[in-house]
């Protein structure tokens, strides 16, 4: 995608185009996005938590936003690579993660869930916080998550919720039908995938399946016996 693209992507959930903190644009981009950075700390930490980044894993973050979660993903020692729609927040995420993207271990780039112009099979882990509600296509969003996944890779999908979802999250919690949409979406892209209720937010989690042994696919293609 462009980073000048001019007609706003619609959700799939809402079906009206994207604005404010779903696509941090215009003059109050910047603000909105340093907003995020100061509010959503508890999540970021939570979601880091559910992703548990190793050093030298290669880590995809689907909507980085101001780029917190990246930053606390390299403090890991991870490598990431990250995708947003978003120009205005590609260059804070950019500029809060500037020692890094100078050295090769992070790249922020324009991009989407749908479509994050990634190549097949290339990372350990894939994280999306606050952002799944905004994809224009849930379904090819997960299916994106699956295929630039190795096998085996998993996948965290995180929104606001919980048991004590912040005071100024309650109004955007996703209801328990929307919640189940979003893991049947996980599961036809993953096979399996399972609704994680935590403290400060909801988590739709799946792992890419491992690849199979040479011997068990050869196994399985040998012709039975003639009949
Ligand atoms: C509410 S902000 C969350 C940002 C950050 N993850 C956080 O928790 O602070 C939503 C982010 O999702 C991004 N976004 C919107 N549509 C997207 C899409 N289709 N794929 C990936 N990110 C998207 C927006 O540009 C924005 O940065």
């Amino acid at each position: 995608m462009s980073e000048h693209t001019r007609e706003a992507p619609r959700s799939w959930l809402l079906d009206k185009p994207l604005t404010g903190f779903a696509l941090p644009s215009g003059r109050l981009g910047s603000l909105q996005g340093w907003l995020m950075g100061r509010l959503n700390g508890d999540e970021q930490s939570e979601a880091g938590a559910l992703l548990a980044a190793r050093p030298g894993e290669h880590v995809l973050e689907v909507g980085y936003g101001p780029g917190v979660l990246v930053e606390r993903t390299l403090a890991a020692g991870a490598h990431v690579t990250g995708v947003d729609p978003s120009p205005q927040m590609a260059a804070q995420a950019r500029r809060r993660n500037a020692a890094a993207v100078e050295e090769g271990r992070a790249d922020l780039r324009v991009g989407t869930a749908e479509r994050t112009g990634l190549p097949d099979g290339t990372f350990d882990a894939v994280v999306s916080v606050n952002n799944v509600p905004m994809w224009s296509d849930l379904d090819a969003g997960m299916r994106e998550l699956h295929r630039v996944l190795r096998p085996g890779g998993r996948a965290v999908v995180t929104w606001h919720g919980g048991d004590r979802p912040r005071f100024v999250a309650r109004r955007i919690l996703l209801a328990d039908d929307v919640l189940e949409r979003i893991v049947a979406g996980m599961r036809a892209a993953f096979g399996t995938a399972e609704l994680h209720r935590g403290d400060r937010l909801v988590a739709m989690l799946a792992h890419r399946a491992p690849a199979e042994p040479d011997g068990a696919r050869a196994g399985r293609r040998r012709p039975g016996p003639p009949g």
